[in-house]
């Protein structure tokens, strides 16, 4: 592309930067859609809100955030969108008169790719496999999308209690169970959606086993189990996920929800919608990049 005097800056702060796909998203779309933007990646290793408020003088049109800012742009915002609020973590930054305003696009792009899929939460009781930062946004989709049941499983068994206890206060109308990962089969009733949030299968340079692991072994999970989301897209296919479609469920992974957090953020900053035939081009370039 051609960067001339008009063109607006958009970008991520994160530490570390150099793995991202989010220039290979932005920046085809950008390009595809003739707009005068480009994407750029910036390492920020101390001070976030000083950077923000940088990116502002800047006239930096808009930014993404990632590990390990997604907390720390907090009270740099001069706004901040409800459910990102109750998430607790931003990672878009839409440029507004008085300063930025955050958004959660990895929640608003993981319910897009999941009704692209014709999974519509609300008709889902749904199980929730983990409770890191992933599955604490997770549960916060599962509440405002009006799941009625949801049963958290993780290995450790009181961290999933405590967020229990926060989201019933937030939707007094949501029935919401605890268990450990050996105690999956005993999922509420009529539980036939799971989403996989934690590390367990994911691809590491450093221990190359580490992608043979499954969060969950109890058969009578995934006898229940028709429809899965795993939030890695690092294998395609997760030993989760395997485990899943040789029960006769659909598994899903997570390369959808990146690309469609990437999507919902560009369609904030520019304030239009993106057609589908630029979201699949961006997707099948994003799917060889992840194999590269
Ligand atoms: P993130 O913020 O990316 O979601 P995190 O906060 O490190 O990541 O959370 C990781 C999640 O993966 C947690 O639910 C963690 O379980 P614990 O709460 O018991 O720590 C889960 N996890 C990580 N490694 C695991 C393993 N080997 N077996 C089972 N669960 C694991």
């Amino acid at each position: 592309m051609e960067i001339k005097g008009t063109t607006r800056v958009l970008g991520l702060i994160g530490n570390p930067v150099e793995h991202t796909l989010s220039p290979l998203i932005h920046n085809t779309i950008a390009e595809k859609m003739g707009h005068d933007v480009i994407y750029v990646p910036f390492l920020v290793q101390e001070d976030v809100p000083a950077a923000v408020r940088g990116a502002y003088e800047l006239n930096v049109l808009g930014l993404n955030a990632t590990v390990p800012h997604k907390q720390a742009v907090l009270p740099a915002l001069a706004e901040i969108d409800p459910l990102a609020e109750k998430i607790g973590a931003v990672n878009t930054l839409v440029r507004t008169e008085g300063g930025y305003k955050g958004y959660n696009t990895d929640i608003l792009g993981l319910h897009r790719a999941l009704l692209r899929q014709g999974i519509d939460l609300k008709e889902h009781d749904t199980a929730l496999i983990g409770c890191g930062g992933a599955a604490r946004a997770v549960a916060f989709l599962c509440g405002d999308s009006g799941v009625k049941t949801l049963t958290i499983l993780n290995r450790t068994a009181q961290k999933a209690e405590d967020l229990a206890c926060e989201l019933r206060k937030f939707y007094p109308g949501m029935t919401v169970q605890v268990k450990t990962l050996q105690e999956a089969g005993e999922i509420l009733e009529g539980t036939d959606l799971a989403i996989q949030c934690t590390s367990v299968g994911l691809a590491s340079a450093k221990d190359p086993a580490a992608e043979t692991a499954c969060p969950v072994q109890d058969e009578a999970f995934y006898e229940k189990i028709r429809y899965a989301y795993d939030l890695i897209y690092r294998p395609a296919r997760t030993p989760f996920l395997a485990r899943v479609e040789q029960h006769g469920g659909r598994g899903y992974n997570g390369l959808d929800m990146l690309l469609y957090q990437g999507i919902c953020a560009y369609e904030l900053w520019m304030n239009v919608a993106v057609p589908e035939h630029v979201a699949e081009e961006v997707y099948r370039l994003m799917e060889k990049a992840v194999k590269a």
